[in-house]
């Protein structure tokens, strides 16, 4: 099978495509024939080496599949050939990543794709989508009627948090670098969406709700609580969820004096269960139309170097080239 992979880490260049032995399902695993899988920054990282993981060579990249059902392992039960199939958190702790024509999963991993849901916008919906799910629901346990803020709106976490806060029910808030971000992101439901680079984007906030945030979604490399906690309601949560490296001051006074508190997220902590809560949703939302896919542009997988580059350049060099996924297809 054709195969994008490394066989060492460093800069997009070391990404190589060719072929690889294809795969063989174990008892428990599906052998899927892969349609699309999609760019994540942790493919970024891991590839460049910015986070040390344990890798053996050759290592396929990729987290996210979507595709069919080819054949299934001897105890294999959710599953048949001719299935239409999607998983994210693959490429860690022994499995496989995705980018390659063929896959074995685990069915512990693996979920339905509605009939009216394309492979495509599922895919772009994975990864991210699954953590925006994680985040609101089990973590900050959001509300209707409350108010959530997030950084990016059109990004890959970002627009997913946007459509979800509204689904259940929050007034949103959220930011673009442009003035075409801004208005894609009140096209995905914001109520109130400011350029960060030319709005005065706190006192828009304190504005707009003075009685304070409810659900502060941290999505920025390098967080503030310094700027956050001020802005945070009585009883206000936190998600953070980036930036490794990051160690900022923390106002500890103005903090639990308001109740508030702090929620740690990695969304491959999560159990396959508590993934196929939140892929459930997903499923339902996407087929009822209110949640949509955030897709910057499509790609072959051959040029998996390239979408790469574009994702480093974007989430780490920070040039907003992108608004939205690199979904690619073998
Ligand atoms: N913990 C987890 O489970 C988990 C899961 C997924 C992702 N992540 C991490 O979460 C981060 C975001 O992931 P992603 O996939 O959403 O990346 P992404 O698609 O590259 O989005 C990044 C967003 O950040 C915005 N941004 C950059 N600088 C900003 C600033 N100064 N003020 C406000 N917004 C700013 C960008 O907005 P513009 O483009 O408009 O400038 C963009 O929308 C990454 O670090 C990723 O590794 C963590």
């Amino acid at each position: 099978m054709k195969a994008a992979y490394i066989q060492q880490t460093g800069p997009p260049d070391v990404i190589l495509y060719g072929d690889l032995p294809d795969p063989k399902a174990k008892r428990t695993e599906c052998l899927i024939k892969v349609t699309d899988v999609d760019v994540n920054p942790i493919d970024v990282y891991i590839r460049s080496g910015l986070i040390p993981a344990k890798l053996s060579f050759p290592s396929i990249l990729g987290r996210d599949l979507a595709g069919t059902v080819l054949q299934v392992g001897a105890a294999v039960k959710r599953f048949k050939p001719g299935d239409r199939v999607w998983a994210s958190n693959q490429g860690a702790d022994e499995r496989s990543g995705t980018f390659s024509e063929l896959a074995t999963v685990d069915e512990r991993w693996l979920n339905m794709i509605p009939q009216t849901v394309s492979e495509t916008d599922i895919v772009a919906l994975s990864l991210v989508g699954i953590t925006a799910h994680l985040g609101l629901v089990r973590k900050a346990k959001l509300k209707g009627g409350e108010t959530l803020f997030v950084n990016g709106g059109t990004g890959g976490v970002g627009s997913s948090v946007v459509q979800m806060a509204k689904i259940l029910g929050a007034r949103v808030i959220t930011t673009a670098g442009s003035d075409d971000k801004v208005k894609i992101c009140r096209e995905l439901g914001a109520d109130l969406a400011l350029n960060y680079k030319t709005q005065d984007v706190d006192a828009s906030i304190k504005e707009f709700a003075p009685k304070g945030i409810n659900v502060w979604w941290e999505s920025l490399r390098e967080p503030s609580f310094e700027r956050a906690i001020p802005l945070l309601a009585p009883r206000g949560r936190m998600i953070v969820m980036a930036g490794r490296e990051a160690r900022p001051a923390f106002p500890v006074g103005p903090f639990y004096v308001k109740d508030c508190s702090l929620h740690g997220l990695a969304m491959f902590n999560a159990t396959p269960s508590e993934q196929r809560d939140a892929a459930e949703d997903i499923n339902q939302w996407l087929v009822e139309g209110t949640l949509k896919a955030r897709i910057d542009r499509t790609l072959s997988l051959s040029q998996a170097a390239e979408a790469h580059r574009l994702q480093e350049e974007s989430t780490v060099g920070k040039n907003g080239s992108l608004a939205g996924k690199i979904v690619l297809k073998p």
